[in-house]
């Protein structure tokens, strides 16, 4: 533990004589949390907590979120900053080591990572095991958790060395696996890794270009796909990270517990949601549907929500979303959409909910999907790819905290608890007897 512990709350089970003080603990911004390790021991309770949303599971240097204001940090820096003036690769630097590299240090980061772009020959294989019509974030799992088939060499998780090619084999070959997942759901031969382009460049090569035809990066899509992938790099301790942590609490090694996320990350809930943002709109279709389908949102019999919409955590504007809406303008500009229907559904949807009180009463705003799906789109990814892109960012993020996790003295494995609500102990009824 890492906090300042200062001041406490006192616990009294009422009609008893129990009672404990609870030591608050600080950190170094935001909400003060009250520490309720010792209390099942003293007082012989738990908390109850579904969904995690009033408890912190540990402490973390990397990734700051104030909802309430819509702020963002990544180790004391604003995101906004990140995204105007830093690059995806030195951003995954930041978060795994926590300081912004020096330029030598970032020259050895970055010929660290670009060193490990391919795949291993034999993991070509993988992908003629799986359906054309995959999704390719079924692919992304598998051939993720097959990783730690062919890296032996480095799965000692308490090997400082080893972690640290991991998390380069981890960052540099997700941009090939799904890139390879996209190019085998169309039939097209794979594009091996080019290492004289940029991290982003070679990303949009490996996914656009094909053998026979020369290929040339556009430097707007390229700075765009960057900055996508720096969005997208890390958000704390959401459902995807946080399984990351409990699967690697276990001792698990590193590429079977990104594939855990890269599962986690797939639901319309969390990295699902670009894609469920383009399939709404395209569901709208017109601006005049908007008012019949913002009824159907809000009527709680439909279960229907407005994609992109709303965060656990952001009770205010996502500050991603801003800079994805801004880019998504330059973007739709270079490409020369003038008049996209998405875009102005999406426009138009965002205007009347940020007006409806039912959105403004649950300070439901923006969040970082309701955008990126349409730039995407522009750029020329199917909507099957969005979440794919999502986890290939994400993977710093959940490197660099497992990272931290282990590198925590205090880690213990992950064991929640729960009120159980099931029958009380009973015997076994034999078969002749049940009615
Ligand atoms: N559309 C309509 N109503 C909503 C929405 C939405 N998108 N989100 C929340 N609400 C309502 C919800 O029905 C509830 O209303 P009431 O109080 O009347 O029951 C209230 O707002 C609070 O919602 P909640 O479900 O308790 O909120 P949560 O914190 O559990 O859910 C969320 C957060 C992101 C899952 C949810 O807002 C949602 O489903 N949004 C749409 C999916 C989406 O865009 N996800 C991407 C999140 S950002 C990227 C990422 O982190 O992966």
């Amino acid at each position: 533990m890492s906090g300042t512990a200062n001041g406490s709350v006192t616990v009294t089970i009422d009609g008893s004589n129990k009672s404990m003080k609870l030591p608050l603990i600080h950190g170094t911004i935001g909400h003060s949390v009250a520490d309720i390790r010792k209390m099942y021991g003293e007082m012989g309770i738990f908390t109850y907590d579904p969904g995690y949303g009033g408890t912190a599971a540990c402490d973390s240097k990397i990734t700051y979120i104030d909802g309430d204001e819509g702020i963002l940090l990544h180790r004391g820096y604003p995101i906004e900053q990140l995204a105007e003036q830093s690059t995806f690769l030195e951003v995954a630097y930041l978060l795994l080591n926590g300081e912004l590299p020096n330029a030598s240090e970032r020259k050895v980061f970055v010929q660290g990572v670009t060193m490990h772009t391919m795949l291993h020959e034999q993991i070509r294989a993988f992908y003629n095991g799986f359906r054309r019509d995959a999704h390719p974030m079924a692919v992304m799992c598998g051939v993720v958790g097959a990783l730690s088939a062919f890296y032996h060499d480095s799965l000692d998780i308490n090997d400082e060395q080893h972690r640290r090619i991991s998390a380069f084999r981890l960052i540099a070959k997700l941009p090939t696996i799904a890139a390879w997942a996209y190019k085998y759901s169309i039939g097209q031969p794979f594009m091996y890794p080019r290492n004289d382009l940029t991290y982003p460049a070679n990303f949009l090569y490996m996914f656009n270009a094909v053998p026979s035809e020369p290929w040339q990066p556009n430097p707007v899509l390229v700075r765009a796909m960057d900055r996508i992938l720096i969005l997208h790099a890390d958000h704390e301790q959401n459902a995807s990270t946080s399984t990351v942590r409990l699967a690697g609490s276990t001792g698990a090694n590193p590429f079977a517990c990104i594939a855990a996320g890269i599962a986690s990350l797939w639901g319309p809930a969390h990295g699902g949601a670009n894609e469920a943002v383009l399939k709404m709109l395209a569901e709208i279709g017109h601006v005049d549907r908007i008012p019949e389908f913002i009824s159907k949102v809000k009527d709680k019999n439909s279960s229907v929500r407005l994609m992109g919409f709303g965060h656990r955590v952001y009770k205010n504007y996502d500050p991603r979303a801003k800079i994805m809406q801004a880019t998504c303008h330059e973007v739709l500009r270079e490409l020369g959409i003038v008049d996209d229907p998405l875009l102005d559904l999406a426009v138009e949807l965002e205007k009347i909910a940020l007006h409806d009180p039912y959105f403004v009463e649950r300070k439901l705003y923006p969040n970082v999907d309701f955008y990126s799906g349409i730039i995407l789109k522009a750029m020329g990814f199917p909507t099957s790819m969005f979440t794919v892109l999502f986890a290939v960012a994400r993977t710093v993020g959940w490197i660099s905290q497992w990272k931290e996790m282990i590198e925590d003295p205090s880690q213990r494995i992950g064991r929640p608890r729960q009120i159980y609500t099931g029958p009380a102990k009973r015997d076994y009824v034999p078969l002749a007897e049940r009615s």
